[in-house]
């Protein structure tokens, strides 16, 4: 899909947030500049995080604790070494209900499985946006996702 300005990949973010399963893993690829954090933030936004939302580029991960339970855990793996660092972060708890990765290639296998999988790329002055489903709950969610785009562009016309 063709993501016109910011305020549509705001709009994809919260989605995203809205029709997402208990648990689910999303891989965010793109170049820098691609929209990736913006995404992410507009997710965890409309999740009812109301802090900081701080870039996690020199932490690895910026934990969120979600008022209706559970975690969600967003990770930029721009800077990091080798994927083994993971392992030192303490990452595969039950707590995480919710994995925001960007620069997922970078994490080598340590990462859980993505449910989806997205891809954002320059497009003129917008983004070009794709988002493919790899698990079966991924597909579902995707459905959700469908659906509910299909009504929003169905109330905007
Ligand atoms: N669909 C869009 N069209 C135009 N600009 C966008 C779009 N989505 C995001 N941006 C802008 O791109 C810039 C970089 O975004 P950012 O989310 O930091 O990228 P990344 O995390 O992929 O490096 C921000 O200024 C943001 O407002
Ligand atoms: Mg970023």
């Amino acid at each position: 899909m063709l993501l016109e300005d910011t305020e549509a990949t705001n709009a994809l973010g919260g989605a995203l947030a809205r029709t997402r399963p208990v648990r689910g893993v999303v891989h965010l690829h793109g170049d820098l500049g691609a929209g990736k954090s913006t995404l992410a933030r507009a997710l965890l936004r409309e999740l009812g995080v109301t802090g900081a939302i701080r870039s996690p580029t020199y932490t690895l991960v910026e934990r969120y604790p979600l008022p209706g339970g559970g975690e969600a855990w967003h990770l930029d793996l721009y800077r990091i070494g080798d994927g083994a660092e993971l392992e030192f972060l303490g990452l595969d708890s039950d707590e995480a209900t919710l994995w925001l990765v960007e620069w997922p290639e970078r994490g080598g296998g340590f990462l859980p499985t993505p449910d989806l999988r997205l891809d954002l790329e320059v497009a003129g002055h917008g983004r070009q946006a794709s988002v493919i489903a790899v698990t079966e709950a991924g597909r579902e969610w995707l459905a959700r996702l469908q659906a509910v785009k299909t009504t929003e562009v169905a109330t905007d016309s």
